[in-house]
């Protein structure tokens, strides 16, 4: 393979390209050379087996054609960084990176900055919308670099093993696709719907999973709900201790369902609407546990007492 042909993108005179079972060897040469990285990450030395994994290993789901393991090679000889990139992971328009890694003796020279750059635009022409990557807590010189690099956190997961180390790892994202959807010009779409949930954990685990599969993001997170958004809808749990009280709206299940109006006087022409058919407007501030509910926006039930909101454009 001649690299002057093959390389999928280049800076300066380092030339990218993708890593296959015959660079087995330099890769191996690298990570020897990044061992403290493997003890930090994963409390053991970094043996042959890892670099076979580095390469063949794909998430489930994936097939080896999503898998971008790509080397950095500095004059198109000399590997000098690794980069594992997994396209469409978690979900379509997600990029995912496994590991990025330079040698020890190239770090803070501002190399990981310029291949990051040339990283992203080449991703960003190859279709990614957003791009997304695990720290592990104990490495908080990566997780500033990151921020440097236009990410944001976005979660915390407990109890990540690697090698015979359990860690806490911080999710982070950056949106590439920066055109941000603009309100619907047109009333219907669901805005939200909001669930309540008596074991947010276990919820939160299996709402993440599914959602994440249908190309959704973690929104917002806290002690006692969260939330993924897509586009211009999103889907909130709410924790609730009261189980057996089947009448409140903090019973387990459909808190509440709510959908796009075109503007505010659209939502106010809702209210004489309902007026009008003798359906009642509820106080959301008795009726409901969302939080930061600063929205313009009406409540009101169906006839079996589900709740039903519209909501004016922000
Ligand atoms: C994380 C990593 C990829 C970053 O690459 P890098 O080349 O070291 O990054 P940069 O040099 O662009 O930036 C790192 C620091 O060097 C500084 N720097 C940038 N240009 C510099 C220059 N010309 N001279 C000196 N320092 C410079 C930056 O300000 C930055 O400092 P800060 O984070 O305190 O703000 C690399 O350090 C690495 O491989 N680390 C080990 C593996 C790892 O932790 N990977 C991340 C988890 S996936």
């Amino acid at each position: 393979m001649n690299i002057f042909n093959d390389f999928i993108f280049k800076v300066h005179n380092f030339y990218a390209r993708k890593l296959g079972k015959k660079d087995l060897v330099i890769i191996q040469q690298l990570l020897t050379k990044c061992q403290s990285y493997f003890k930090l990450v994963a409390g053991e030395a970094v043996n042959s087996e890892y670099s076979f994994d580095l390469l063949s290993k794909t998430p489930p789901d994936k097939t080896i054609d999503d898998k971008f393991l790509l080397g950095i090679f500095e004059d198109g000889f000399e590997l000098i960084a690794i980069l594992d990139i997994i396209r469409d992971f978690p979900a379509p328009g997600i990029w995912f990176l496994g590991l990025m890694l330079l040698e020890p003796d190239r770090r803070n020279q501002g190399l990981g900055h310029l291949i990051y750059d040339t990283l992203e635009d080449w991703m960003k022409r190859e279709g990614a919308k957003s791009f997304r990557l695990g720290v592990v807590e104990q490495n908080p010189n990566a997780v500033k670099f990151w921020r440097r690099m236009g990410f944001e956190i976005v979660e915390k997961r407990e109890n990540v093993m690697a090698g015979k180390q359990s860690n806490t790892v911080i999710v982070m994202q950056k949106i590439l696709d920066l055109t941000a959807p603009e309100p619907p010009s047109f009333a219907g779409p669901l805005h939200h719907i909001e669930l309540n949930v008596t074991d947010l954990d276990r919820s939160g685990k299996f709402w993440g999973w599914l959602l994440e599969k249908l190309g959704y993001s973690t929104h917002q997170k806290s002690d006692s709900g969260i939330s993924w958004k897509f586009g211009h809808t999103y889907v909130s749990l709410t924790q609730t201790d009261r189980v057996n009280d089947k009448l409140s709206c903090s019973s387990p299940g459909l808190n509440h369902l709510a959908f796009h109006a075109t503007s505010r006087k659209h939502v106010d022409e809702f209210c004489e609407l309902l007026k009008k058919k003798n359906v009642p407007l509820l106080d959301k501030q008795h009726q409901l546990h969302e939080v930061n509910n600063d929205r313009y926006s009406i409540y009101f039930r169906d006839p079996d007492n589900i709740t039903i909101e519209i909501v004016a454009p922000e």
